[in-house]
């Protein structure tokens, strides 16, 4: 089983595939990747998309179907990438996806620039009610990739933190690839994930980013990071490896 908690394959949504036949395309990519399972997450309100959870469900049982009628070995689950914004424990209610649709792991995306101020108190309550935040392509925030102790705060305090298998291939450049092999040496790096957009420019490339981490951290490391991704799919609660102080 080899889980991605984030990508973009779900048709028409975003700015993923267009089409459908675009969409089969990039999840066979997947399947060439080795993974199993997909968690879809659409863009929500990042300011150019606002999603509705039962076109999400619809889309993700139409995809189903036809990968199981074409006997293509992959299984879609919903979620969302949700924007940070203060209004977004309220619509986990009933308008946001948390991850799998597990009630437990919520995806959020960072602003590119900055930290917003409120980000501690939404982290803070979001755990009260049961929720645990995920930090999306924590690499790419400026703020973060300038000051990681902000970030590492935040995983002292409970979030855990996504990065992208383009940082780690070093497709997305030297300087990120080497941030986040300092964040993974910190061991606040709980996931890696595709955030795949479409073949050409944001494919999976999943199977290349654990294989430079497995080079650089061991192949324990590989696995708890997989079996974590495992993990959230399924709602389970897990132990995470204690944070090492950020060097350099
Ligand atoms: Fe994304």
């Amino acid at each position: 089983m080899l889980v991605d908690i984030h990508n973009h394959v779900l048709p028409g949504l975003d700015d993923g595939p267009a089409t459908e036949i675009e969409a089969i395309r990039l999840i066979e990519n997947a399947v060439q990747n080795g993974v199993t399972h997909i968690v879809a997450t659409p863009h929500h309100r990042n300011g150019v998309f606002i999603q509705n959870v039962d076109e999400i469900k619809y889309s993700i049982r139409i995809l189903n179907e036809f990968l199981q009628l074409k006997e293509i070995p992959i299984t879609i689950c919903p979620g969302m990438e949700i924007h940070l914004h203060g209004e977004l424990i309220d619509e986990l209610a009933d308008q946001a996806l948390t991850l799998g649709d597990s009630h437990k792991y919520v995806l959020i995306e960072f602003p590119t620039h900055h930290i917003p101020q409120f980000t501690d108190s939404i982290f803070y309550e979001l755990q009260l009610k049961g929720y645990i935040p995920i930090i999306a392509h924590a690499e790419k925030n400026a703020e973060f990739l300038r000051e990681p102790k902000k970030l590492f705060d935040l995983v002292q305090r409970g979030a855990l933190v996504q990065i992208t298998a383009g940082s780690v291939t070093g497709s997305n450049g030297k300087n990120l690839q080497r941030f986040v092999m300092k964040l993974c040496q910190s061991h606040i790096v709980h996931f890696i994930a595709s955030d795949a957009h479409n073949i050409s420019q944001r494919p999976f490339l999943i199977k290349q980013a654990y294989r430079v981490i497995q080079q650089k951290m061991g192949k324990q490391f590989v696995d708890y990071l997989q079996l974590n991704a495992i993990h959230v799919v399924e709602g389970k609660e897990f132990q995470t490896l204690l944070p090492k102080t950020l060097k350099g």
